[in-house]
């Protein structure tokens, strides 16, 4: 099938490319950018997309979400989570390793790439655990993993809490060339702790997690991937003084990146006044100056990527006391709306907002995605910036309805999203 894609404003930060153009694809790839389109229109094998006014990019990747399947297919299934991220303008999906079984060895890693294929709307791409079980003893089967396609390592939703182990995983794998992917918390200073410690855990008499907690392994891993060579990747930046380490390990050449989640960035730990377990994740959100530094350091390239962190929980799991309710918010469907806000509050360009959710997420766990150059796959996103709509998070296709987002009246609206040349969601 041949798809045209007509007077789009195409931005592809790949290319530093930002104009009106016409997109040919052909056989699932970009096939050429038709100067003249008046002959294409009238042959009937093709069909037409009219993108005037509206943006075309390379389909967004989220590099940071829970699939839950294999094992909480009550939260979510590959099959809804892939249309979720397809009504987000996401084409690929790099998932964590925290289901059941635990994505730590072979057999799993190809149980997931499977289950993509055969029903998964987008492109899957999983990471392996560091370590069994995520148990933080022994290492998981990591080059099996890699062999099967894992596109990187994470013990994401646990730390690896010894330092010696964390050393010697990064040391196995980086031959492989795959980041390791650092959930930065120290379970011992984050005790029982449910939200962000400070003026409203303290009004709310909740526990509190205080910056320290994820500062001091941010610090240890920078300290190891300095010793070790490995490509260090932070997962979902949250505080001020992350920011400051990873900006000074970056400065001093050390192989490291980061990435933030859109909650990170839009709101304060406010959010949790009236004990709304939608505002609760891990980690917490943070203050107003921890988001004004995480906003710096998207603007100045210490945080490269925006990544959902898309934590699907059911409503009977949330509909508890805060204490007792798991961490978690469902983010694929509001990531464009709520990340477009950074550009009109002046924080990024648009340019700036698609290359971290395109071309710099896929550096990072090195996919062949994120372009718009003529012979790469067709998987792009259609977008509308200025078109505005409530959030209904009754309406998501997410099986996870957890949203702290619900309500907010938005701008920015996914028209079509194209995987391989084949249209997956329209709106
Ligand atoms: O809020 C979170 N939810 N943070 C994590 O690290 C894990 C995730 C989950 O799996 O629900």
């Amino acid at each position: 099938m041949k798809l045209l894609i007509k007077s789009g404003r195409i931005i592809d930060p790949s290319r530093n490319i930002d104009r009106v153009e016409n997109i040919l694809i052909e056989e699932g790839k970009i096939s050429s950018y038709p100067a003249e389109t008046k002959k294409l229109e009238k042959d009937k094998k093709i069909n037409l997309i009219d993108a005037s006014g509206k943006t075309v990019s390379p389909g967004f990747i989220d590099m940071h979400v829970h699939l839950r399947e294999p094992g909480y297919e009550h939260k979510e299934t590959i099959r809804t989570g892939c249309e979720a991220g397809a009504a987000g303008g996401f084409t690929s999906l790099v998932c964590m390793p925290n289901t059941n079984p635990i994505n730590d060895n072979a057999s799993v890693t190809e149980y997931i790439l499977l289950k993509a294929r055969k029903e998964g709307i987008v492109n899957v791409f999983p990471i392996g655990a560091i370590t069994k079980g995520e148990k933080g003893e022994s290492l998981a089967q990591i080059g099996e993993m890699f062999e099967a396609g894992c596109v990187g390592i994470s013990d994401d939703g646990m730390p690896v809490m010894n330092s010696k182990v964390m050393r010697h995983a990064m040391e196995y794998v980086r031959p492989f060339n795959i980041p390791v992917i650092s959930h930065a918390e120290d379970k011992n200073l984050s005790g029982n702790g449910v939200m962000n410690e400070g003026f409203f855990s303290n009004k709310l008499g909740l526990g509190g997690i205080p910056n320290a907690s994820e500062e001091v392994i941010v610090a240890r891993d920078i300290t190891l991937a300095e010793l070790t060579g490995v490509h260090l990747h932070i997962a979902h930046v949250s505080t001020a003084g992350s920011v400051r380490l990873i900006r000074e390990a970056k400065a001093r050449g050390i192989r490291v990146t980061a990435e933030a989640t859109p909650h990170h960035v839009m709101l304060t730990d406010e959010a949790v006044l009236g004990y709304d377990t939608n505002a609760k994740v891990n980690p917490p959100i943070r203050t107003a100056e921890d988001v004004e530094f995480i906003r710096d350091g998207l603007k100045d390239g210490t945080i490269d990527a925006i990544a959902t962190d898309h934590a699907p929980h059911s409503e009977d799991e949330k509909k508890v006391e805060f204490d007792l309710a798991p961490f978690g918010i469902s983010g694929l469907e509001t990531a464009l709306p709520i990340s477009l806000k950074l550009v009109t509050e002046g924080v990024l360009t648009l340019n700036q907002l698609i290359e971290k959710l395109t071309f710099n997420p896929a550096q990072i766990v090195n996919i062949d995605r994120g372009t718009l150059m003529v012979g790469a796959k067709a998987d792009l996103v259609i977008f509308d910036t200025e078109k505005a709509f409530t959030v209904d998070r009754m309406k998501f296709r997410s099986k996870g309805k957890n949203s702290p987002f619900h309500g907010w009246k938005l701008t920015g609206h996914v028209e079509y999203t194209i995987v391989g040349g084949e249209i997956v969601y329209s709106a």
